[in-house]
C-alpha cells in the first residue's frame, strides 16, 4: 500500500561516490533533464549546465551545474516590453525552489535508469569561477552541482531523523530532550554502523586550537554537522560578494 516502484526507488536512493566507466547515452541524459523540467515550477527560473569532457568528482562521467536563472525570463519579458522590478531576494527564493525541485527530479529520474548521483554544495562559493568557465550571462547563479553516472558502489541508504522529529501535525511540538536524543541516536548510530566517516576519511577539523577528542569510533553525523554550522560561513561577505558579481544585490538599497 505505502510502497510502489516509485517510492521504492526513492527509499533506496543514496549518494554515490564511486562511478564506473560506462558512458551515459544522450538519450538517457535528455530523458533525465526532461524529467527534471517536469517538476513543478514557480517561473522556470533555472538552467542546467552539463560538462562531460572529462571525469569529475568521484570519477563521475557527468557534471551538471544547476543554476538559478533570472536572465532568460528577462529576455522573454523584454519581448513583451516588461522589465523585472521584483527584488532580488524574492527572485532568488523562487529561483532556489524552482532549481532545487528540478534537480531532485533529475536525481530520481537518474535512479530509475540505474544511474547514481551526488550533489556538490560548493557552487555558490565558486560562482565567479563557474560563470567564467561556462560564459554565463548576468543574473545566472550556480546553485548546486550534481555528479552522475553508473554506480561502482552500492552503499546502504543513509539514516534520516525519525518521522516524529520531522512531521508535525497542526502545531510545532515542544521538542523534549527524549525526542532530540532519539533523533540524534538514529542518525549517529546509523552513520557509525555504516562506517560512513571512517571509509570516506571525512572529518571536519576543529578550529581555534580546540583539542580533537573524537575518533572514527564515535565521530558521527551530529558531531559533523555541529562542526560545520558551528564553524563555517560566519561572515555574510563572501556569499553576498558572489551574488553581487552575478548581478544579484541583497542590500537594502534598491537596485537601479
Ligand atoms: C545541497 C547539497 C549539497 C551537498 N554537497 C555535498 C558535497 O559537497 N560533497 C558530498 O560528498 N556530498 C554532498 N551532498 C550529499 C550529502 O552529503 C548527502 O545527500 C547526505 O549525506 C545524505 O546522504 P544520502 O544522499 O546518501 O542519503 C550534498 C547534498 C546536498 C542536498
Amino acid at each position: 500500500m505505502s510502497e510502489n516502484p516509485i517510492t521504492q526507488v526513492m527509499l533506496n536512493r543514496k549518494s554515490i561516490r564511486r562511478y564506473s566507466h560506462q558512458p551515459v547515452s544522450d538519450e538517457i541524459i535528455h530523458a533525465i533533464v526532461s524529467a527534471g523540467q517536469q517538476a513543478p515550477f514557480a517561473s522556470q527560473l533555472y538552467s542546467v549546465l552539463l560538462s562531460r569532457k572529462k571525469r569529475h568528482a568521484f570519477g563521475a562521467p557527468l557534471l551538471f551545474t544547476i543554476c538559478i536563472d533570472a536572465y532568460k525570463i528577462s529576455r522573454i519579458m523584454e519581448k513583451r516590453n516588461w522589465k523585472i522590478v521584483s527584488n532580488d531576494l524574492t527572485l532568488l527564493l523562487f529561483g532556489i525552489q524552482d532549481a532545487t525541485l528540478m534537480a531532485e527530479n533529475m536525481v530520481i529520474a537518474a535512479e530509475s535508469f540505474g544511474l547514481g548521483s551526488c550533489f556538490l554544495g560548493a557552487a555558490p562559493y565558486m560562482a565567479e569561477k563557474i560563470a567564467k568557465q561556462y560564459k554565463l550571462p548576468p543574473r545566472v547563479f550556480p546553485l548546486v552541482q550534481l555528479v552522475m553516472g553508473y554506480p561502482a558502489e552500492n552503499p546502504s541508504p543513509r539514516p534520516r531523523y525519525p518521522l516524529e522529529f520531522t512531521l508535525f501535525e497542526d502545531e510545532y511540538p515542544e521538542l523534549t530532550d527524549e525526542m532530540i536524543e532519539r533523533a540524534m541516536k538514529q542518525m549517529d548510530e546509523g552513520y557509525i554502523a555504516q562506517g560512513y566517516y571512517r571509509k570516506g576519511k571525512i572529518r571536519i577539523p576543529l578550529e581555534n586550537d580546540r583539542p580533537e577528542t573524537y575518533t572514527y569510533d564515535n565521530y558521527s553525523w551530529t558531531e559533523h554537522i555541529s562542526r560545520k554550522w558551528g564553524q563555517w560561513h560566519r561572515s555574510l561577505e563572501e556569499i553576498l560578494n558572489q551574488l553581487e558579481i552575478r548581478g544579484f544585490c541583497l542590500s537594502r538599497a534598491e537596485r537601479n
